[in-house]
């Protein structure tokens, strides 16, 4: 049976044309001798983050990445191409990567190397970078180096920045496109922190500088321009909005169905509707955002709103193995006899994480966050536990390997679920190089 989570064409041999690691090596080098030393950051207040998370001081040495111009050959830049030539080459591209449905959505401080990794394990098919900030990415090696960290099996990549400035945003996309797919521009953060610094869903209310960032990039990158938007109020507005989007040279458009001030996604349900509406306003790909919960939703989303993929957040962070078909307790009421232990569990996934991890290095307020999301349910059983997390102000692996030991001993075990008609079509093989098939 071909299901809607297979991409027609299978990922995906990486477009990346000199070794990665030999490039990442060089380049470190290079970063360091030629930049000015750091200004003293408050990165944290300048960026669209998660005000639950508790930041750690301890850093990691980070794979980092570089300064570099672009070398990439995925095409040349689109400055001279007609309308229908820029959408063939919308779907070329696409096509190429193998057609991906199945995304790891943009999250500050939450969709890093190593949550990429153990999301594609268990059946994403590409993934977003955490939004990252275009002027300070320019300016400053040391936030380079510690968020944007990525690997030759990280493909198919979205890289995100906010911006306001189209020079900016070009000097920042150069760095990145030559281990990305797409260089995404933020449209949709709804925070205080983007109303202040004038970035993200705030650029709604200046659209012609929306239009000049979009343009900027698609004639001058190798590497193809996407747009993460909220929608309006107003159907028609949208419609526009996302048209005006495809003129500019965005290739691929992902429609977050909630407006800038839906900002709790528990609350408010996303309009798949409007998603629908762009789809059939617009030639380019369209990938739809918002309530995609568990393989039901993804099925349901994608044939409601003939999107071209979903992308998954907030569900993916307690679930990771989401798009392998594996969901929670809570999405199991009422139909409980159709599914069956997956014989797979969240400690189980945070300890794959957490190995992770170890081989590629982020700050530990990251991988803090995981732990809350992805044992949230097991602290609720053993709230002193978690005390025993809270009160840590320096993390080490062996303390977290511990805490799940300790849940364990304490008999703490929460299955995710695999629906009887999904295990033999979405149960996820895993390759011998470790990748989902
Ligand atoms: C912790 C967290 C961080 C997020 N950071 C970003 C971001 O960096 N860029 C972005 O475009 N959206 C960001 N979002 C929004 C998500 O990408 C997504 O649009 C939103 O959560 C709706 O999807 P969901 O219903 O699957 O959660 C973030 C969401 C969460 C939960």
């Amino acid at each position: 049976m071909k299901s809607l989570f297979s991409p027609s064409i299978l990922p995906l041999q990486p477009l990346l044309f000199t070794p990665l690691k030999s490039l990442m090596a060089s380049s470190l080098t290079h970063t360091l001798s030629q930049d000015p030393p750091p200004p003293p950051p408050h990165l944290d207040d300048l960026l669209c983050s998660n005000p639950q998370q508790q930041h750690q001081t301890e850093e990691d040495a980070s794979l980092s990445l570089l300064d570099t111009s672009s070398s990439c050959c995925l095409g040349s830049p689109s400055r001279y191409l007609s309308g229908e030539s820029k959408v063939e080459r919308a779907w070329s591209h696409w096509t190429k990567l193998g057609r991906p449905k199945l995304i790891v959505a943009p999250m500050v401080d939450n969709s890093e190397l190593p949550f990429r990794m153990l999301c594609r394990k268990y059946g994403a098919h590409a993934a977003y970078t955490p939004m990252l900030h275009s002027r300070i990415f320019t300016e400053n090696e040391k936030y380079r180096n510690q968020e944007f960290t990525t690997c030759q099996e990280d493909r198919p990549l979205f890289v995100q920045f906010c911006a306001n400035d189209p020079d900016t945003l070009l000097d920042a996309a150069r760095r990145v496109e030559p281990y990305c797919d797409y260089v995404d521009i933020n449209l949709g953060c709804p925070q205080r922190i983007a109303r202040r610094g004038n970035y993200g869903a705030f650029l709604m209310d200046n659209l012609p500088l929306v239009k000049s960032l979009v343009e900027k990039l698609a004639h001058n990158l190798h590497v193809p321009v996407s747009c993460k938007i909220r929608v309006f109020p107003k159907l028609e507005d949208t419609i526009s909005y996302a048209k005006m989007l495809e003129e500019a040279g965005c290739s691929l458009l992902a429609v977050h169905g909630r407006t800038r001030d839906e900002k709790d996604g528990k609350k408010f349900r996303a309009d798949w509707k409007a998603i629908k509406a762009v789809k059939s306003a617009v030639r380019i790909p369209v990938l739809a955002n918002g309530n995609i919960r568990h393989t039901d939703d993804v099925h349901n989303c994608l044939e409601e709103t003939g999107a071209d993929g979903v992308l998954s957040a907030e569900s993916l962070l307690e679930n990771p193995a989401l798009f392998a078909g594996f969901r929670t307790a809570e999405w199991i009421t009422g139909e409980g006899k159709r599914n069956k232990d997956g014989k797979l569990d969240q400690a189980d996934l945070l300890v794959e994480y957490l190995k992770l991890c170890e081989k590629y290095p982020v700050p530990w307020r990251m991988i803090r966050a995981h732990v809350h999301k992805m044992l949230g349910d097991w602290f609720r059983i053993q709230p002193h536990v978690r005390e025993d997390l809270n009160a840590q102000s320096r993390l080490t692996f062996e303390f977290l390997y511990n805490l799940v030991d300790q849940l364990r001993e304490l008999g703490v075990r929460i299955p995710l679920y695999l629906k009887d008609v999904e295990v033999e079509t979405q149960a996820v093989e895993v390759s011998a190089n470790g990748l989902a098939n």
